[in-house]
């Protein structure tokens, strides 16, 4: 091959100098041998792209590029061609701002709401992540631009991400914490993956031949590049060896000498150099062929697809006397500060410059909503004198319908650090409980990127949930307020009462060396359901402004199939789930798993059969046989 013969002509040095990169964002190439540069780029739900002084925090400014909804929102959807054209989206500004790798999708899973970078991924299940990255990759992908899914692995928490050792039973592992990189890998096959900082069972990912060769490459066919976190090679040559391809960023001249003295003290066969030299180039020659650079994309349009993605995440997670929706001219009354400053997106390397952003009160006359009044309620700064919720509630007395904008504010969620509780602030609970004790038709509208409390649920008539919706987010949410768009969004993650409730909370964050999953396979509604322990919402739950009768569910060898029927007389969308457990069975498991869905949208009155097949995973258990090596499936 082509890249064979490169190898062939270059200098030990040289192969040496590939396996890190040039600078903060850039590969090295080398014209003499036609060896293109790629330009990696942040991130996951929009372009981070620096052009000036760089850094892989998100702390200096980047080109504006559209801010989609993060993970966590599109999650909701349960919308895998959502996902995708959210990708092709994504893939056309990269190819606008010369990007070759997007560093995303995200997906590492929600093992603990209290997780920092929850709003970056997508659920607490790994099939419903593994389906979802799955389609963002292929959406990038068909734009001739690589997409790079992280962080693998086993990365569920922040506080001492670079040192801490993820310590997890081999099925657990596998089944919760690998599969759903197993379905991005396989139905999304990407160009490129990140290792996680963290070590797993002792050894860090980036050095972990188990992970990188067994696994990756030799388990689920994987042949693209791999490179570490920002910051995340400990030991190059340990790397190279292992299976990884790329210490991003560059180390400077450090890394090449460590290869080239490895090399030269037989430290580091030169086979496997030219092996894992061969590997980078294959992918880089695929991505600089099928790559174009286009001229500016087109900021409306991307804008309102932002738009569409984010109402059709909205999750309507109460509505009593159908206060909603709300009818054309209906007189409102607007209460806090994320209505007039959005709460739309997380903090750190995902951050986003965004090309406009809509807020709910630049956006609400257009919405056919009179806006009565407007008051914050709360600031994100700290020491209010209480006014702002005397004057809140002095407002929502005469109002007819209050909508209560709240949730996590930019200091509650972020990379870099996990949350202390499951609360939103203070102010914010105490403005809900002080409006809704004055007027009865109080909606809640949440802005956070993850699972919060609510004690003040009962208090309320409606709630509903935006998550972190991107740049068009605010108008996506008066988009279903108003009815114009009917929610079809299902909770990717449960709500228990409170954090008590959580399984891993005696043990979460890890805060010594290492961070054990000692709850294993009972992750999420995997132990609510086991242990039948209420929760304040269920995941996969969600309301909508029609309704939806099944009937006739037939189980057959290949699959599940019933009718769905649109009962209300509205056009809408549920998600049919399917779930697969064994009572009794002879190895223990959670009671049930998420083994299959399907988005269904369906006018009023319409009905449609709809089939789910079983796939490899439906009925599989991984227990890794250790005489054998082999993995047993049992059957239900
Ligand atoms: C960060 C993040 C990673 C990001 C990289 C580059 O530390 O962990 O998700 O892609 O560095 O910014």
């Amino acid at each position: 091959m082509k890249y064979q013969e490169i190898i062939s002509h270059m200098k030990l040095g040289e192969k040496a100098e590939l396996m890190s990169g040039k600078d903060t964002w850039r590969t090295k190439g080398f014209s003499e041998y036609g060896i293109p540069e790629l330009f990696l780029s942040d991130g996951p739900h929009g372009l981070r792209k620096q052009a000036g002084a760089s850094d892989h925090l998100g702390l200096n400014a980047s080109i504006p590029a559209t801010c989609f909804p993060t993970a966590a929102t599109v999650a909701n959807s349960w919308d895998e061609d959502l996902g995708e054209k959210i990708g092709e989206y994504l893939g056309e500004e990269a190819q606008a701002l010369g990007v070759h790798i997007i560093l995303g999708p995200g997906l590492n899973v929600k093992r603990n709401p209290l997780c920092g970078r929850n709003f970056e991924y997508f659920s607490e299940d790994p099939y419903l992540s593994g389906k979802m990255a799955a389609a963002y990759i292929r959406g990038i992908q068909k734009k001739g631009v690589g997409a790079c899914p992280k962080h693998f692995a086993v990365n569920s928490q922040e506080l001492r991400r670079m040192s801490n050792n993820s310590v997890v039973d081999e099925r657990t592992l596998r089944e919760i914490y690998l599969t759903g990189f197993e379905i991005a890998v396989k139905e999304g096959k990407p160009k490129a993956i990140m290792t996680s900082y963290n070590r797993i069972n002792g050894v860090y990912a980036n050095e972990n031949p188990y992970l990188l060769q067994d696994i990756l490459k030799k388990d689920w066919g994987f042949d693209g590049i791999v490179m570490s976190d920002w910051g995340g090679s400990n030991d190059h040559v340990e790397g190279v060896q292992s299976g990884s391809h790329l210490e991003m960023p560059s180390t400077g001249k450090m890394g090449a000498c460590q290869i080239e003295r490895a090399v030269k003290k037989k430290h580091l066969d030169e086979n496997i150099l030219d092996e894992r030299v061969g590997e980078f180039l294959k992918t880089v020659f695929q991505i600089s062929g099928e790559w174009k650079k286009t001229e500016m994309f087109d900021v409306e349009e991307h804008h309102q697809f932002a738009r569409k993605a984010a109402s059709e995440s909205v999750v309507l997670l109460k509505n009593e006397d159908k206060l909603l929706p709300l009818r054309h001219g209906e007189k409102v009354a607007v209460i806090g500060e994320f209505a007039d400053i959005p709460r739309y997106q997380g903090a750190g390397s995902s951050l986003v410059n965004t090309t406009m952003l809509d807020t709910i009160l630049n956006s609400i006359e257009k919405s056919g909503l009179d806006l009565a009044a407007y008051a914050p309620g709360y600031t994100r700064k700290g020491n209010e004198n209480g006014n702002l919720i005397k004057n809140a509630v002095k407002m929502a007395q005469n109002a007819g319908v209050v909508l209560v904008f709240a949730g996590l504010d930019e200091n509650s969620e972020s990379e870099g650090l996990d949350r202390e509780h499951m609360r939103i602030p203070q102010k914010h609970t105490e403005l809900i409980h002080a409006v809704s004790e004055v007027n009865e038709n109080v909606i809640v509208a949440l802005s956070a990127g993850a699972v919060v409390e609510m004690p003040w649920e009962d208090k309320v008539k409606a709630i509903v949930h935006g998550y972190l919706g991107g740049q068009a987010g605010a108008s996506a949410m008066l988009d279903v307020l108003t009815g114009v768009v009917n929610p079809g969004g299902r909770l990717s993650e449960s709500y228990p009462f409170f954090y008590e409730d959580v399984p891993s909370r005696r043990y979460y964050p890890g805060k010594e060396k290492t961070s054990e999953y000692r709850e294993g396979l009972y992750v999420g509604y995997r132990y609510y359901d086991t242990v039948e322990k209420g929760v304040r919402y269920p995941f996969g739950y969600g309301l909508s402004y029609t309704t939806f009768a099944y009937a006739d569910l037939e189980i057959k060898e290949t699959g599940v199939s019933l009718v769905i029927t649109n009962t209300g007389n509205q056009d809408g969308s549920d998600v049919v789930q399917m779930y697969i457990g064994l009572p009794g069975g002879e190895v223990f498991r959670p009671k049930k798993e998420l083994k299959g869905f399907r988005k269904v949208f369906l006018k009023a009155g319409e009905r449609r059969k709809i089939e789910i097949p079983f796939d490899d995973k439906a009925f599989r258990f991984l227990i890794h046989l250790l005489e054998s090596g082999k993995q047993k499936q049992e059957s239900i």
